[in-house]
Parts: structure tokens; sequence; C-alpha cells
């Protein structure tokens, strides 16, 4: 039987770093939870549903979910700019759209949900920890969801499938090099809400890719439920 390749950090492929989650860590937020991918940590803070200035943006058919990602400058080893970049635009925007699907946007028209995602440690995988913890702190908050969303990378070391992608791994760049996929999903479903893939792979194993996702989301899943759970006792 071949060896099963073995990570730097000693993980098997399908092994995710450990993960800690956490509800209720920011009180003056209408809800707020942080979720932790090893040496990554996101902390997520939800306000609202509130009625949106200036009015002309209001939308009467629906609540808008306005997201704003940033790393903040302290998170990773050269210090980042403060403020918005093209890269936290980006990352905004496709959260917005990996978490709207679950939400009961329809209930609270002419209204905002704020979504605030910071990073306070960087360690690749930051878009996925910080989806993870927005959708647990929009349930904290109590909006109505039809469940939670699970994200976490996936992708190739030179020949290895390998889960939740440290940011050394990232830069893999040996043999067929790396390849790294966000991909988020509705707990518990095949419905995938994002699929963004940098690098290149053989078109025949993204199909093995996006299975890896598979375990690994309902091992996030459940500890995104122990973490509400724990404050409802
Ligand atoms: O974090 P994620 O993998 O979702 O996004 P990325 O744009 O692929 O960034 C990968 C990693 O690069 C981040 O998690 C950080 O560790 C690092 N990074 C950095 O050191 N400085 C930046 N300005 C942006 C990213």
């Amino acid at each position: 039987m071949a060896k099963e390749f073995k990570r730097k950090d000693g993980r098997k492929p399908t092994e995710l770093r450990k993960i800690v989650a956490k509800v209720g860590v920011i009180p003056n937020a209408d809800g707020s939870a942080m979720f932790a991918f090893g040496d990554t940590v996101a902390i997520a803070a939800v306000y609202g549903p509130r009625l949106l200035h200036p009015k002309h943006m209001e939308d009467p058919t629906k609540c808008i979910l306005r997201v704003n990602y940033d790393l903040l400058p302290f998170s990773v080893h050269d210090r980042k700019k403060p403020g918005p970049s093209r890269r936290s635009q980006e990352i905004s925007k496709v959260t917005e759209w990996a978490l709207s699907p679950v939400v009961d946007l329809k209930s609270f028209p002419n209204t905002v949900i704020d979504v605030q995602i910071y990073i306070i440690q960087a360690d690749a995988g930051t878009r996925t920890a910080g989806i993870n913890a927005a959708s647990m702190a929009l349930a904290h908050a109590g909006i109505p969801m039809k469940n939670l969303v699970c994200s976490v990378a996936v992708g190739k070391l030179d020949k290895n499938l390998v889960v939740d992608l440290t940011k050394e791994e990232e830069d893999f760049e040996e043999g067929e090099g790396s390849t790294d996929f966000a991909i988020a999903r509705i707990a518990n479903t095949d419905e995938f809400t994002l699929l963004q893939f940098d690098g290149k792979v053989q078109p025949e194993l993204i199909n093995d890719l996006i299975s890896l996702s598979d375990n690994a989301c309902k091992e996030i899943y459940e500890a995104q439920k122990k973490a509400l759970k724990e404050i409802i006792k």
C-alpha cells in the first residue's frame, strides 16, 4: 500500500487545522462569533436588521446584506496598510454572495444587515474562516436563516489533494505547484455558495477536490452548532 502523504505540519491530507469556534465574543453587537483554523483567526460582528441610510439605497423588496471583510494591520507578517483594498473588496463581495442564499432577506424590506469580519491573525484560509464566523454571528443575532454556511479551502500540493491549506502550503511552488480552492456550502446539502479557484489543476481532479469539502464541512458544521448550543444552556 502506498505510504500516505504527510504534510509539513504533520497533518493527513484530509485533516483540518484545529478549529476553535465561539459565539458572543463582541457584547455590543447584535450577534458575534470567532472562528479559527489553526493560526487563522476571524471574528465577525452583525448589526441589524436596521434602517438603511441614505434612503435611496433601500430595497423595498428585501433587506440588504452588507459585508465588510478586512485583515487587521498586525494580522500578517508584513504589516498590512489599514483600509480597504481591491482584495478586501472582492472578499467582502464573495462573502455576501456566500451567505445571502441562507438568510431570509425578504422578511426585512428597506433595511440593512451589516456584517463586519476582521482577521486578527492570518495564515491562509481567511475568507473561509470569515464566512464560518459570519454565518455563526448571523445565527447568534437571531436572524432567520434556513441553515448555516460552512466554508473551507481545498487544494493540491504537487500531486496531493489536501484540505485547509496554510500560507506555506498556499505558496508551495515545487512539482506541479499549488492550487487553492475556496468552497462554501449550505450545511448538510450539496448546495454550493462559493467556488473560488486559484492555481492550476487537471479538469478530471476538480470533482475529487470538491468532494474533499464533504467531510471537512461536516466537521465545521459540528463545531459551529456546538458553539451556538453553548449559549442556549
Ligand atoms: O486568506 P485567503 O486564503 O482567503 O486569501 P488569499 O488572498 O489567498 O491570502 C492568502 C494568505 O496570504 C492570507 O491568509 C495571509 O496569510 C496572506 N496575506 C498576507 O500576508 N498579506 C496580505 N496583504 C494578504 C494576504
